[in-house]
């Protein structure tokens, strides 16, 4: 298949030799570290020649190997072809009937794991609370019928704004009991991003609760969602709320209704409905490079297949295993990861509700030591942060149960990657380091624990059914050690089916720049072992303590403020969060910059799209220094936001002195 596309527009290139230059400047670290003897003989799959064995296959033979993996999930029906590809459009495991919620729970409930814990919880405050699977489906049952009685039917979207509980959950599983599609949105949006998002998606139901705990603080969800829907333009009819603070919090007469008070109502018996292997599961909004989140969307076959296939090759998780994924439930990870994954695999789930220094830095190896975890899953940004904490908090605890370690959302620094190793995982956990994204609904590119060689900073080659290439503007791939964009070639099982509403924009963002082929918005290189090395977004994409967050977002909220003229938002390294959030902002006639409005600035940003979202420098400027065409110059504000100084060719500048007017003009 050639490749005709025509090329791209330099700034993307440009932008993307940036990152690159950037990630040179990090430590090298040249040591390879085999998982040791002892691992790989107890693990799935012990050596590379298995790991290259079945990836070959998955390739080559995709219908055998998928088809007989796929054989491990509980079939209402079997299906009969295993996979109908139009690009875009992908349908796998086609005239399968399956439940997600029966596959997680119902057929867990025959054997020893009825009384196994599905989930243990632990609050901020200190609560704890274990759910057998038999408990867990015992109250997804109820719950279900608690959609029922609320006209909940197949198809209809349900919005979850919870914290993390394991009510969020008991929702999500009840939802898909009866084939309605959750959007999950995570608790540290704002009022109006739950209204986008509502708006978009045609949910007539919102299920949130009083308030969680962050950090010893309560945040208002109950009062964010009563924001949301106070301009009357969306179509929500219901609210089933679920005490968690017992703090104050209105109750609309007609529209809201408590969760406990509605379970009196129901008995604990409902059938999983019949679903068809292409049904929509769920929604999840994610940022893209337009200011408007793009609600991806996941289906139940494919999706259920690969968060348990990962679960079993990628985490190699056994019936005597702790496992802990500190997502929260709002993002992708927390979906495939916390929830359906380990859940469909019959494994117990750890979910914790507050922050990891919350009342000490400690909180995270407290919990490890208590509950004997043996598989932990985070983030870079976390990693760096206990790392700054200082190693103390560790020593105080006993982390010997840990027995792997995983980690996603951003490229892990060497030095992260080393002390995780060494401090952590006590030098003889192998480390996962797992590259994938909300679209592909599950790890594409990541170690197998008991075969792959890791290097720090690499997630190292494709999983199966994952046909992934760096490739240049041409569709050509790229040498050894060169950069390029990563594409996959292939349609695998969990890949997302649309975006909510726009089948134009799933097209033009996804499937346009080569023509068939998968663009993920990454830059990567591949070493000389054929090695991945992600370097990250070369679109208007920014990563901020792992969080996708679009630029153009941020620019919207900031135009939206009375006395922004105009905004350009873009990311500058940051130690700490990968990315830090710049933008630089020229004012209306007659409005006087200050320190004071640049805080506001900043304050405004967090109430429009969320805390999530809160810059970390607004600069002031006369004007933005644009192309003769009018675009903005993004990679000499890169430049500019990095204290670099300004190389490159600037002739097209519209008006040169805003260079040094730009460069001048810090908050300080
Ligand atoms: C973007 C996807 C996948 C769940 C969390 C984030 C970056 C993710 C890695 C990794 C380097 C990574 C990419 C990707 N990313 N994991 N292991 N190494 N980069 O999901 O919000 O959809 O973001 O996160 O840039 O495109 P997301």
């Amino acid at each position: 298949m050639s490749k005709k596309k025509a090329a791209k527009p330099a700034p993307k290139k440009a932008a993307a030799k940036k990152v690159a230059a950037k990630s040179q400047t990090m430590m090298t670290e040249n040591r390879v570290f085999k998982p040791s003897a002892e691992f790989s003989k107890k693990a799935r799959i012990g050596s590379m020649a298995e790991y290259r064995r079945m990836h070959e296959e998955s390739l080559k033979h995709p219908e055998k190997f998928f088809g007989r993996e796929a054989k491990e999930l509980t079939w209402q029906k079997p299906f009969t072809k295993v996979l109908e590809w139009k690009c875009p459009n992908a349908k796998w495991f086609l005239g399968g009937k399956l439940n997600v919620s029966e596959n997680c729970l119902d057929r867990h409930l025959v054997g020893v794991n009825k009384t196994k814990a599905a989930l243990i919880w632990e609050g901020e405050p200190g609560e704890k609370r274990v759910l057998t699977y038999q408990q867990l489906h015992r109250e997804v049952c109820r719950f279900a019928n608690v959609l029922k009685r609320n006209k909940v039917k197949k198809g209809d979207r349900v919005m979850i704004y919870l914290p993390m509980i394991p009510e969020a959950a008991i929702a999500m599983l009840a939802c898909t009991r009866i084939g309605a599609v959750h959007s999950v949105v995570f608790g540290g949006f704002s009022a109006e991003s739950i209204k986008d998002r509502v708006l978009d998606c045609g949910a007539k139901i919102i299920i949130t609760s009083d308030g969680g705990y962050r950090r010893g603080a309560v945040v208002p969800l109950k009062k964010n969602v009563d924001d949301a829907l106070k301009s009357g333009e969306t179509a929500v009819e219901t609210v089933i709320v679920y005490r968690r603070t017992g703090q104050d919090v209105h109750i609309e007469e007609g529209r809201d209704v408590w969760w406990h008070r509605e379970l009196e109502y129901v008995d604990a018996h409902c059938a999983a409905a019949v679903l068809d292997s292409e049904s929509p599961l769920f929604i999840l909004y994610t940022s893209g490079s337009t200011g408007k989140p793009k609600g991806i969307l996941h289906s139940t076959a494919g999706y259920l297949l690969h968060a348990q296939m990962t679960c079993k090759y990628v985490f190699d998780l056994r019936d005597d295993d702790v496992y802990w994924c500190t997502a929260d439930v709002g993002w992708v990870t927390g979906h495939t990861y916390m929830i359906y994954g380990p859940l469909s695999l019959g494994a117990t789930s750890l979910m914790y509700e507050g922050a990891p220094n919350w009342p000490e830095n400690d909180r995270f190896w407290r919990i490890i030591e208590e509950y004997a975890v043996t598989v932990f899953y985070t983030a870079p940004t976390a990693i760096r942060a206990f790392m700054k904490w200082g190693d103390e908090w560790l020593k105080k605890h006993d982390l010997s149960s840990l027995r792997l370690l995983g980690t996603v959302g951003e490229p892990i620094n060497p030095e992260a990657w080393m002390w995780y190793h060494t401090q952590v995982g006590g030098g003889k956990c192998p480390i996962v380091d797992t590259w994938w994204q909300t679209e592909t609904g599950g790890h594409m590119i990541t170690p197998i624990p008991g075969a792959t060689p890791t290097k720090p900073g690499t997630a190292t080659l494709p999983f199966f059914g994952v046909d992934a290439a760096i490739v240049d503007d041409l569709g050509q791939e790229v040498g050894k050690d060169e950069q390029g964009k990563l594409v996959i070639r292939k349609p695998w099982p969990p890949m997302l089916r649309g975006i909510w509403g726009d089948k134009k924009r799933y097209q033009e963002t996804y499937w346009s720049e080569f023509d068939g082929w998968y663009f993920a918005g990454d830059g990567a290189r591949k070493d000389k072992d054929g090695y991945f090395w992600i370097i990250g977004r070369i679109d208007d994409v920014l990563n901020v303590a792992g969080h996708r967050l679009g630029t153009a977002e941020v620019e919207s909220a900031l135009v939206s403020h009375p006395s922004v003229a105009e905004a350009a938002v873009v990311g500058r390294p940051d130690e700490m969060k990968g990315q830090g959030v710049v933008c630089f902002v020229t004012v209306k006639e007659g409005i006087a910059t200050s320190r004071d409005l640049a805080d506001e600035l900043k304050k405004h940003v967090r109430k429009v799209i969320g805390p999530v979202a809160t810059p970390d420098e607004v600069r002031f400027a006369a004007a933005l220094p644009k192309t003769r065409s009018g675009k903005i110059m993004r990679r000499l504000l890169k430049q500019i936001a990095a204290g670099e100084v300004i190389k490159g060719d600037t002739t097209t500048l519209e008006d040169l002195s805003v260079i040094a007017q730009l460069a001048a003009s810090g908050e300080d």
